[in-house]
This record gives structure tokens, C-alpha cells and sequence, in this order.
């Protein structure tokens, strides 16, 4: 007789299920009926939401649901949480679920700033326990193919990277929610820039960051509905110094007065686009167009990137929550590490800072 592997037993924290479903941990087939990835159960969920918890429960098939989360770390047994929920649940959400002995992933951003990602850095020492922050585009079939290019030397010494992550005018401030108001995670910087910078410094090599400057503006408060409770920055622009002499330069907006290239199905120009390139003295690469670019010295060429076929076509998502599933089996250490976390929150409040005093910041004196 043989015995089945025991399955990861995980709860979720927050389950609004919407377009990006429970991030990769079930996939649905053509009539949109959903199955756990393989090794994983869907075991509870934690929702203050009855509708959204109603519809998750239904869609997701999880075995037993909460409104309260410390009453599921409580009740159940649980080996692993996803927190899913409103970035300013984030820190606390995170030591609770470490301090209850189960392993942690958490969206992103993983806190509100640096000061809450030391807290959690401490947490995860004391409890032993796997922690992982989601940042799924590292997962994709590009991504991997331009950081194995830049480890392997392929594109000679990576001196830049651009980011860019613009939507049109101010369509995502018309709305009074947590992504308007800074004290609770809001802000372009924390909601995309996030994304930007962090894709390009992975797809890097994750260099030390030395140094950062950096300008906000809240360019569409004026058509907000409470312009009063409206603190956050709807238009950033960075620039980051490594040690290794490289830097990224990113622009992220949730409105700004321009339009992106027609992309497939639109009628005339995007309202919402996204463009990660990295340069270096042997080539340079347009991670989500799949462009390498390349010598010889007084021309070009420009081929696809050599990306692992069993990637191509697989949400990314679906790729992270596999991943983190294994660490978890395995207890092996997650790509998208603490340490890392730390640094990437690090240059984020940096940036801020930088920002709202309108000065570079040297990293050491943060
Ligand atoms: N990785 C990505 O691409 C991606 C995409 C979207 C959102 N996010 C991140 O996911 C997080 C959630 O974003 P969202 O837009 O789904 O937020 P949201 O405001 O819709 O909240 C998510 C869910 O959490 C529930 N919730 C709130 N407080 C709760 C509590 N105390 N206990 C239990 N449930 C609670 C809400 O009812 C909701 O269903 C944010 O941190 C955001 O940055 C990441």
C-alpha cells in the first residue's frame, strides 16, 4: 500500500477574491473550477468580509473560515499562512503568525516602512520559521532568463536599470480606500514602485544600495473626494545608487497626463503600461517585451531572451506559491528572502525620505 505525502496545511488571511484569486495556491480549469496546487490543502481562511468570504469559501473550497485570525492561528493546526490582507495589516498580521509557530507569506509591500520590517526581521529569527515576501514577477520565464544572463556575465558589467509603471490621468484616486492614505500603506511608491524597482534590482543580482534620491507629487489630489484625508504620492520618481556602481532610475504613477502604445485589445493608446529594461556593456535586455539586445561592436541584433520553457505560459503566481510551498516542505530558505525584504523596505523609506525632504540619502546614515 502506498502511503500519500502529507499536504502542507495552509490558511490564508484575507481572501478578496479578485482578479489575482488566492495568488497561485489553486489554479482553475476551463469551466473555472479551482484545485489546490499539488502539495498544498486549503485549509482555513481568516476574512472580515461575510460577502467576499462567502464567495472565496465557494470558489476556493477551503475547509473551515474565520472572521478573526488569531482565533483560526488559535483553533487550527496550521503549517503555513498566506496574508493577503490591507498593507497595514502587514507587520502585525506577520509576528502574530510567526509568533503562533506557523511560516509566513506576505504581500507586498511586507510592511508600511523599514522601521516595521526590522520588527518582523526579529520575529523571523525568533521563531525559526519561513518567511517569504510575494513578488511574483521575479517568477516569470523572463525575469529568471535576464537574472541567469547577468549572473552568468552575459551582458558584461550591468551598469543601469529603467523602470516604469504609469497609468493615465486619475482614475485610481477617485475611490477613498487605504491606497490613498500613506499612514496606511498607501501610495504609488509602495503599491508600483514597489514592483519596478524591485524586479530590476532581483533581475540585477540584488546589488547593495548605497544611496537614493528621489521627488513625489500628489499630482491628482485636487479630483480625490476627500482631498483632506489624501496623503499619499500619486506620482514618484526614483534613483538608486549601488555599490557596485550600477543604479535604476523608476517613474510610477497611479494617474499622469500621458498615454501609453496601443497594446492588444485597445482602441487607440494604453492607459496603464509597464516597461523594466537593464543595460550592460555586453547587452541589454527589455524584460517584458522578451528582447535581448547585443553586439557585434557597430551594429545589433536582437533576439528573444533564453527563457526556461517550463515557465513560458505559467502564471507567475502560480510559480511563487509552488515555490514557497516547497521551502516550506523542505524547510529550505525562500528566494524572496528577509534579508532581502529588509533592504528592499530600506530603500523604500529611504526614497520617501528622500522625497518629503528633498535630499539624496545615504543608506549608511539611514
Ligand atoms: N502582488 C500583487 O500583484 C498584488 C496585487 C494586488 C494587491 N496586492 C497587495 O495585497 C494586499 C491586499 O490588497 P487588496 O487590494 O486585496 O486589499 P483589500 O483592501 O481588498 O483587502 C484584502 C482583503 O482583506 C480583508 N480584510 C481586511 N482586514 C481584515 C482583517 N482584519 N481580517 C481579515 N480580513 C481582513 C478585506 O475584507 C479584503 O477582502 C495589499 O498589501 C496589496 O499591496 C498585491
Amino acid at each position: 500500500m502506498t502511503t500519500q505525502p502529507t499536504k502542507i496545511k495552509l490558511g490564508f488571511l484575507g481572501v478578496h477574491p479578485g482578479p489575482f484569486g488566492i495568488r497561485g495556491f489553486a489554479t482553475a480549469d476551463s469551466e473555472g473550477v479551482y484545485t489546490p496546487i499539488p502539495g498544498v490543502e486549503l485549509t482555513a481562511m481568516a476574512e472580515i468580509n461575510e460577502e467576499a468570504a462567502t464567495k472565496a469559501q465557494t470558489m476556493f473550497g477551503f475547509q473551515r473560515r474565520y472572521s478573526d485570525y488569531k482565533e483560526m492561528l488559535a483553533k487550527e493546526d496550521l503549517d503555513a499562512v498566506v496574508i493577503l490582507l490591507p498593507t497595514f495589516l502587514h507587520k502585525q498580521a506577520t509576528i502574530d503568525c510567526l509568533d503562533a509557530g506557523v511560516h509566513v507569506l506576505c504581500e507586498k509591500p511586507p510592511a508600511n516602512d523599514y522601521q516595521e520590517m526590522l520588527e518582523i526581521e526579529q520575529a523571523v529569527a525568533r521563531s525559526g520559521k519561513q518567511y517569504m515576501f510575494v513578488r511574483q514577477s521575479r517568477f516569470s520565464a523572463n525575469a529568471q532568463a535576464t537574472r541567469q544572463l547577468v549572473m552568468d556575465g552575459k551582458l558584461g558589467s550591468v551598469y543601469a536599470g529603467e523602470a516604469k509603471w504609469v497609468r493615465t490621468r486619475g482614475r485610481q484616486v477617485l475611490g477613498d480606500t487605504w491606497r490613498t492614505d500613506k499612514s496606511k500603506g498607501g501610495g504609488v511608491l509602495i503599491d508600483l514602485g514597489i514592483h519596478g524597482l524591485d524586479l530590476l534590482w532581483y533581475c540585477m543580482g540584488n546589488p547593495m544600495p548605497i544611496e537614493v534620491s528621489a521627488s513625489e507629487m500628489p499630482a491628482f489630489k485636487q479630483y480625490a473626494p476627500n482631498p483632506d484625508v489624501y496623503t499619499a504620492d500619486d506620482n514618484f520618481f526614483a534613483w538608486i545608487r549601488f555599490e557596485n556602481g550600477a543604479v535604476i532610475q523608476g517613474s510610477f504613477a497611479f494617474g499622469m497626463n500621458q498615454v501609453g502604445e496601443k497594446k492588444e485589445g485597445e482602441s487607440e493608446y494604453s492607459d496603464e503600461w509597464q516597461s523594466y529594461k537593464i543595460f550592460g556593456t555586453e547587452g541589454g535586455v527589455d524584460i517584458f517585451k522578451n528582447q535581448l539586445v547585443s553586439g557585434p561592436n557597430n551594429s545589433f541584433t536582437v533576439s528573444e531572451l533564453p527563457r526556461d520553457a517550463s515557465l513560458i505560459g505559467v502564471s507567475d503566481l502560480v510559480t511563487q506559491a509552488k515555490h514557497f510551498a516547497e521551502c516550506v516542505a523542505q524547510n529550505k530558505r525562500p528566494q524572496n528572502s528577509v534579508d532581502q525584504a529588509v533592504q528592499l523596505m530600506k530603500m523604500l523609506s529611504a526614497l520617501a525620505k528622500s522625497a518629503e525632504t528633498q535630499r539624496s540619502i545615504r543608506l549608511e546614515d539611514f
